[in-house]
């Protein structure tokens, strides 16, 4: 017994491994399947290796691709200022801090980006995360107890639905943006019952806008605290950008805004702000707070400097605006649904599954950056290209960008799809059912030449 508990297995296949009738932890990984059929096809679109960025242009495989498929709304990642003073920050504190903010890492550029951003915001106190994921997690998990019910729109990000599972709260999926759901499952909970709505102000799929006056009406009712999720709104909404709640001028009523650096603000990180007392509680509290090293200082020194050209340069969201109606009114023009969305992220309705793998293919070979987004991602059947606009992206790019949309839309049947027209059986192949089904068949069923 002894000698089998440290006979290394880390090379068997799990069927040996499992002989004994005892569970295999790897099992699911050696029998799991999905990736390697869509490599198998050719039209694997996902960890594409970028050699060079160049603003709206990336090099990959040696040819350039305009990018519609990044976060960097304002081109901020590529701003030499922001990039001097990130190295900046490196020659002064080094090259990481080499431990937690609670600890030995809390350098006073930290301190300066969490006063900068509380003013920004206008509220009375902010705390840097090492991700936006973090700072999602962190805060759900920290304050939310059991007995306490936390309030989910269903299409709120990923993070925000690891957090709620972290916390000992009972999370309470209600219908998309709609303050009616939201009264309904309110209505159902105890009145002794501490409560949270949780919101992303522009959802990250679709790109709409949360609803905010009727949600908060409807949980003001209730006594259920506000927490807004502001990735996607950062730099893009609100006079100054920012985000939703300034948007609506709702400052006031939002007990608390979340928020990331890897999107406007061209690095990583997240935070959250709200009231001092509060925000003191994470400090001392948050686990992925206290227990993860501190932001580099490159990172730090380099969203300071982001934050601050934002902050006096609030015109940079001019040209962001310009391309995103310029976007909209084109897709919607040449016959494309785009859903509901508000703002510079621009889902386009592709169908099923197996069309949008061959589109996202199709646009990079066509020198186009951009990935499909798939069940469960989103509706099984309703497979999208996310694409997302940058204040940067010149006339030309965009045009070339609709133009090779329109072409590849009439060539691979988009416009024909049971997406589109209506039908309720879906042509798409399922990449998740554990029937193996031939290449060739999938490139002839959408119109693909097997010699491609
Ligand atoms: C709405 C939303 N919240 C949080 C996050 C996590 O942020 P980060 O990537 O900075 O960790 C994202 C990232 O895509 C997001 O879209």
């Amino acid at each position: 017994m002894e000698e089998q508990m440290v006979e290394n297995t880390s090379t068997q296949a799990p069927t040996q491994a499992s002989s004994a009738g005892r569970k295999d932890i790897f099992e699911k990984c050696a029998s799991y399947e999905e990736a390697n059929r869509v490599r198998q096809l050719g039209v694997y679109p996902y960890f594409r290796s970028i050699e060079e960025t160049r603003g709206n242009e990336v090099v990959c495989d040696g040819k350039t691709k305009v990018m519609i498929g990044s976060n960097n709304y304002l081109g901020l990642a590529q701003d030499p200022r922001v990039i001097e003073a990130a190295c900046e920050a490196a020659r002064k504190y080094g090259s990481g801090c080499t431990g937690s903010r609670f600890l030995n890492g809390n350098i006073r550029l930290h301190e300066q980006l969490e006063e900068e951003l509380a003013n920004f915001l206008q509220k009375e106190a902010v705390l840097l995360f090492s991700t936006g994921f973090f700072a999602n997690q962190g805060a759900l998990a920290t304050l939310l107890e059991e007995g306490d019910a936390i309030l989910c729109d269903r299409e709120n990000h990923a993070s925000i639905l690891d957090g709620c599972r972290q916390s000992a709260a009972k999370t309470i999926p209600f219908a998309h943006n709609s303050a009616d759901a939201l009264r309904r499952r309110l209505a159902r909970l105890p009145e002794t019952a501490g409560k949270l709505l949780i919101v992303d102000g522009v959802f990250s799929m679709s790109g709409d806008i949360v609803d905010l006056p009727a949600m908060t009406k409807v949980a003001k009712e209730y006594g259920c605290r506000i927490y807004v999720d502001e990735a996607h709104a950062l730099g893009v909404l609100g006079p100054k950008g920012e985000g939703t709640v300034h948007h609506f001028g709702m400052n006031q009523d939002v007990d608390l805004v979340m928020g990331t650096f890897s999107k406007s603000l061209g690095s990583m990180g997240g935070f959250v702000a709200g009231p001092e007392y509060v925000i003191d509680y994470l400090r001392h509290k948050a686990r992925c707070f206290m227990f993860t090293a501190s932001l580099a200082p490159a990172v730090a020194g380099g969203v300071l400097k982001a934050l601050q050209i934002l902050r006096s340069e609030p015109e940079l969201m001019e040209p962001l605006w310009k391309n995103t109606r310029k976007m909209h009114e084109g897709f919607k023009s040449l016959g494309f649904k785009i859903g509901t969305t508000q703002t510079p992220i621009v889902p386009i309705l592709i169908g099923s599954e197996v069309k949008a793998f061959m589109f996202a293919q199709k646009l990079y070979e066509e020198g186009i950056f951009a990935t499909p987004a798939v069940f469960p991602a989103v509706r099984y059947g309703e497979a999208i290209i996310r694409t997302s606009y940058m204040a940067t992206h010149t006339e030309q790019e965009l045009d070339y960008v609709l133009e090779t949309f329109g072409r590849l839309g009439r060539e691979m049947g988009i416009f024909d799809d049971e997406a589109y027209t209506g039908g309720t059986k879906r042509n798409g192949y399922d990449f998740s059912s554990p029937k193996q089904q031939d290449a060739e068949a999938v490139r002839s069923a959408t119109g693909e030449n097997s010699s491609n």
